[in-house]
């Protein structure tokens, strides 16, 4: 198999910035409130009304999120929080934030999902909430785990424009949905974060905690909690909410370019890649990630495909075999075996909204050419 000449090399993400953003954002530059202006409410009421949510609000990032919505659903010092080892490392860490203890749980062979009966046989007296993570966009089972009966905190910080198994847009289910928008995301503000809840006092929570411990209609440096600086500012509110203008065709480019990369890697003995959508659950497309078959050394592969031009990233590693995890928990091998498995083997390939039908052949004939199929 020869390796198709390019000029230009791929990238592995890349936002959709375009005229409506530059003129969002020129607007506020010119207004001067480039932080607590009108726009962040504008946005958040954006978004809300997006995902089907009574209520949002914007952080300065996905983490910041977490972390408030885990403080506004009661978390504290010596709990436990179940959540999934395959993840990236923020939903774990928050947990330690407020001196509660991550419990990790098994995650589904197939969608890569914490897994519900795993989840439950974790669930002890000192249990007080779920962070299910909707991995790679695809909707986690979260009516499963509201019939544990505990509190629930969503991590959609990937999966903007999923629906979940009832049909209901992620996000719209009522516990807090976290969703993230750094570059790479479906819908992006450079870094930030929006917290969707269907309770109007979580929502009071998080807007006093990310700013300081200062209720909206406080006085001015008047705190009457503990808070943080979680504010996103209206520049990137900007963003935002030009970015919502046109996230539908973003989705749909991203859709489009897993369904070339479904019939480019298809016949790849081995391969394993991502599951498709089951009854009425639908993936946000967020990234592409394969599973390589076992006998390949991952980190072989995603030299030879640099070498062929096509960047490539292990993603996830397991977080409760990172070194902090388990210098603090005494996490080992063996522990997950699924999602050790699936850690293992993953690698995500270049993917993003305008990612041509050429490009996405080219990965697939780097990647064919590196397993010498
Ligand atoms: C599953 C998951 N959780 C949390 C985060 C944290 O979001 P942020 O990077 O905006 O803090 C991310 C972002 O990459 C993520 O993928």
């Amino acid at each position: 198999m020869t390796v198709r000449q390019v000029g230009e090399a791929i990238p592995l993400a890349r936002p959709v910035l375009g005229e409506a953003e530059e003129q969002r954002v020129l607007e506020v530059l010119r207004s001067g409130r480039l932080s607590l202006g009108p726009l962040l409410p504008e946005f958040e009421r954006a978004f809300a009304h997006r995902v089907g949510a009574p209520h949002a609000s914007a952080v300065s990032s996905g983490t910041a999120g977490l972390h408030l919505a885990l403080r506004a659903v009661g978390v504290k010092d010596g709990d436990e929080v179940i959540t999934t080892p395959f993840s990236f490392v923020a939903s774990a860490n928050v947990a330690v934030y407020e001196r509660a203890r991550p419990v990790f749980a098994d995650v589904d062979p197939v969608t890569f999902n914490l897994d519900p009966d795993a989840a439950a046989a974790a669930v002890t007296e000192r249990t007080t909430a779920l962070l299910p993570v909707h991995i790679f966009g695809y909707p986690a089972d979260v009516a499963a785990f509201e019939r544990l009966g505990l509190p629930i905190v969503e991590d959609a910080c990937e999966a903007l424009g999923a629906v979940d198994a009832d049909g209901l847009p992620v996000g719209a289910r009522g516990h807090p949905a976290v969703f993230a928008f750094y570059a790479n995301k479906q819908l992006t503000t450079g870094e930030g974060g929006m917290v969707t809840t269907s309770d109007a006092r979580l929502k009071e929570a998080i807007d006093s905690e990310r700013n300081q411990g200062r209720a909206p209609d406080m006085d001015w440096l008047d705190h009457d909690r503990l808070g943080f600086n979680y504010r996103l500012s209206d520049l990137a509110c900007a963003l935002g909410l030009a970015q919502l203008e046109h996230l539908d065709e973003m989705l749909a480019g991203r859709a489009r370019a897993a369904a070339w990369y479904r019939s480019a890697l298809g016949g790849i003995e081995g391969l394993e890649l991502p599951c498709e959508d089951t009854g009425r659950a639908r993936r946000g497309w967020f990234v592409y990630v394969v599973q390589l078959p076992r006998e390949f050394d991952r980190d072989t592969v995603v030299r030879a495909l640099q070498e062929r031009g096509v960047p490539s990233k292990p993603y996830f590693p397991a977080v409760h075999l990172m070194s902090y995890y388990r210098e603090r928990f005494g996490h080992r091998e063996g522990e997950f075996p699924v999602c050790e498995d699936v850690a293992a083997r993953s690698i995500a390939l270049p993917f993003f909204p305008e990612m041509t039908e050429g490009q996405v052949e080219q990965v697939a004939d780097s990647l064919r050419d590196a397993l010498g199929r």
